[in-house]
């Protein structure tokens, strides 16, 4: 009861005004980006900035699902009428030279921070390997994205 009679009053005061101002999301515009949930489209999210516009980059660390789980990342653009992404098969290009890659389960996209330093992205396959001789060493890889979803380095 107490509060049910303190709202009427901060109104009254004014003290409220700033916090309750009403805005509206207009659903009707809503803007769905969709992905297959088998390949965890949308795992992990995050809105970008670069001289190309505004994106919402998609994390989806099972593309390839089923016939592996390599992942990759989408770049969704916001500020057009296009719906689709386009994926980025940063799977492909990473690369670590002279090593034998096992990259089929490594989950590219699990991880995705941006760097403010860069301007651009932090994405890693957790599950990345390099095999040596029978061994399998599984390190993880992770790679610097540059605004322009070039690869700074692995
Ligand atoms: C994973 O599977 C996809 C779809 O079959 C294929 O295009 C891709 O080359 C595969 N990646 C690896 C690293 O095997
Ligand atoms: C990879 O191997 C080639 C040929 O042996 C060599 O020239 C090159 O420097 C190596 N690259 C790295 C990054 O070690």
């Amino acid at each position: 009861m107490g509060s049910a009679a303190l709202l009427p009053l901060l109104l009254a005061l004014g003290i409220l005004h700033n916090c309750c101002e009403a805005y509206n999301v207009r659903l009707l515009e809503a803007k769905i980006f969709s992905g297959p949930s088998a390949e965890q489209f949308g795992y992990a999210v995050q809105q970008f900035v670069n001289d190309q516009g505004k994106w919402l980059l998609v994390g989806s660390p099972w593309s390839g699902y089923p016939a592996n789980r390599t992942g990759d990342i989408y770049a969704c653009p916001v500020g057009t009428p296009k719906t689709t992404c386009n994926k980025l098969n940063l799977e492909a290009l990473i690369n670590i030279p002279n090593v034998t890659e096992i990259k089929e389960d490594m989950n590219l996209g699990l991880t995705l921070i941006q760097n403010s330093k860069t301007g651009g992205f932090l994405t890693c396959g957790p599950l990345w390997a390099q095999q040596c001789g029978r061994q399998y060493y599984a390190t993880g890889v992770c790679s610097e994205i540059s605004p322009s979803f070039q690869i700074l380095r692995t």
